[in-house]
């Protein structure tokens, strides 16, 4: 059983992105991925949640969850439908949707780019194209100084190791590039398009004297990796060098490790984030293969491990292990700004929120400022290439129907948001029926 009391100023949240629950928009990257026949299940984010025309409803939910704060993420193509074009219908949107969450008491964390990307982007080179910081930062300006005065809180990328690794690095996702000389200099574009973003978001809220002080954060994606052997443990800590170290420390300080290039790189050291947002999921226990191509890499399972119905290890200590390792690299506060499981059942998820929950709060005891807890996702989406076949939500949704009904683990999760604590009561009037726990 799981008891935990955290402090009354930790704040609990949800997190969403635009591509996987507004569908409706057809001018983004992963629109094209979906159509060329990309998706395991032949689906497409055109559907998605419909969020986009559902505001109200999915705002009110989140308001029956008693969340304090919620993370979501604008669309670029529909902010930037062409180069230089920029839209007030869709901005005037945002500002709907952002002013629904604060008149609601919700605290909104806006991300400027999830995995997605205007169509003509692509067209132009994406990020090799040697002008693609200048036009990212144009869309991020005419953002901020349009949102800027509702919104003190933002996240430049989401997870910008996944989306090379997957994009650039093994081709499964677009813009399909395969190759590792281009994934490192595409790291080096993002740090620095990061580090860019991060100076104008601050600079624009401080010239227009907007209110809240300004907080900008770059969400990684950390993952656990684990050798049992020698030879395993040496490509384990290859992989946490390539897939977690080289980003979150160019993010975070600017400074470029080896073997990224710094050719046309004119950064200066310094600190380029104001929190650090860490998403967790899972453990990786490395495998030996026969493959150079993977560099010798197999994602296997630690069979003292539970797993979810992706198959991922089910590691609640991880969050724990995570959080001291980098407070004590960079001792900045830190949010969870995702960390979730898929559950069609739901029988997994209360335990899966508890435990690592508890992770928080130990964290917290030790003197580590964790200071809020985004659970992924608030309803079931479009999980990229895995379509419509996951369960990531508090609340199960019929993509046929449209219609959203809460799970069980909704009823826990708003009082824990409520309480901020986990008591025996609340165990008992929880699990009468004994899920396992
Ligand atoms: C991504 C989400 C995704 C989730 C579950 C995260 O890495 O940011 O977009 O849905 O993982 O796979």
């Amino acid at each position: 059983m799981y008891e935990f009391n955290l402090p009354k100023n930790f704040l609990f949240g949800t997190a969403t992105s635009s591509v996987q629950t507004e569908g409706g928009d057809t001018n983004n990257t992963w629109y094209k991925w979906c159509v060329e026949g990309h998706i395991k299940d032949s689906s497409n984010c055109i559907n998605a949640n419909d969020h986009w025309n559902r505001i109200d409803e999915d705002v009110n939910i989140l308001k029956n969850l008693n969340v304090q704060v919620h993370r979501i993420s604008l669309e670029w193509s529909r902010i930037e439908p062409s180069e230089g074009v920029f839209s007030d219908e869709a901005i005037n949107h945002y500002k709907y949707e952002i002013k629904k969450l604060l008149e609601n008491n919700i605290r909104p964390l806006i991300t400027l780019h999830h995995f997605s990307e205007p169509i003509w982007f692509h067209n132009i080179g994406s990020w090799e194209n040697p002008k693609c910081t200048e036009i990212f930062l144009e869309y991020v300006r005419f953002t901020v100084e349009n949102l800027g005065h509702l919104v003190s809180e933002w996240i430049t990328f989401n997870e910008p190791n996944v989306y090379t690794v997957l994009g650039y690095g093994v081709g499964l996702w677009p813009p399909g590039k395969k190759g590792i000389l281009t994934s490192l200099r595409i790291y080096t574009k993002f740090i620095k398009t990061h580090i860019e973003a991060y100076k104008l978001i601050h600079l624009i809220r401080r010239k227009n004297d907007f209110k809240d002080s300004t907080q900008v954060g770059c969400a990684m994606h950390i993952r656990i990796f684990e050798g049992k052997t020698i030879l395993t443990k040496i490509i384990a800590s290859l992989s946490n060098y390539i897939f977690n170290e080289l980003l979150i420390v160019g993010t975070t300080t600017g400074k470029l490790k080896y073997p990224l290039q710094k050719k046309g790189y004119n950064v200066v050291k310094g600190k380029y984030v104001d929190f650090m947002a860490l998403n967790y999921y899972t453990k990786i226990l490395v495998e030996f293969t026969f493959n150079l191509s993977t560099v010798f890499y197999k994602e296997g399972n630690d069979k003292t491990l539970d797993q979810t119905e992706l198959g991922w290890d089910i590691y609640p200590q991880g969050l724990y292990t995570i959080c001291k390792k980098y407070y004590e690299r960079f001792k900045l506060p830190i949010y969870i700004t995702e960390n979730g499981i898929s559950d069609k059942t739901d029988l997994k998820r209360p335990d899966f929120i508890l435990s690592h929950i508890s992770n928080v709060a130990k964290a917290i005891k030790d003197g580590i400022p964790i200071k809020r807890y985004y659970y992924w996702t608030l309803i079931d989406n479009f999980e990229w290439l895995e379509g419509e076949t996951t369960n990531f939500g508090l609340i199960e949704y019929d993509f046929k129907t449209l219609q959203r009904k809460a799970r069980k683990s909704v009823e826990i999760y708003r009082e824990i948001c409520k309480h901020k604590k986990f008591t025996k009561e609340m165990y008992k009037k929880f699990f009468r029926d004994k899920i396992n726990i």
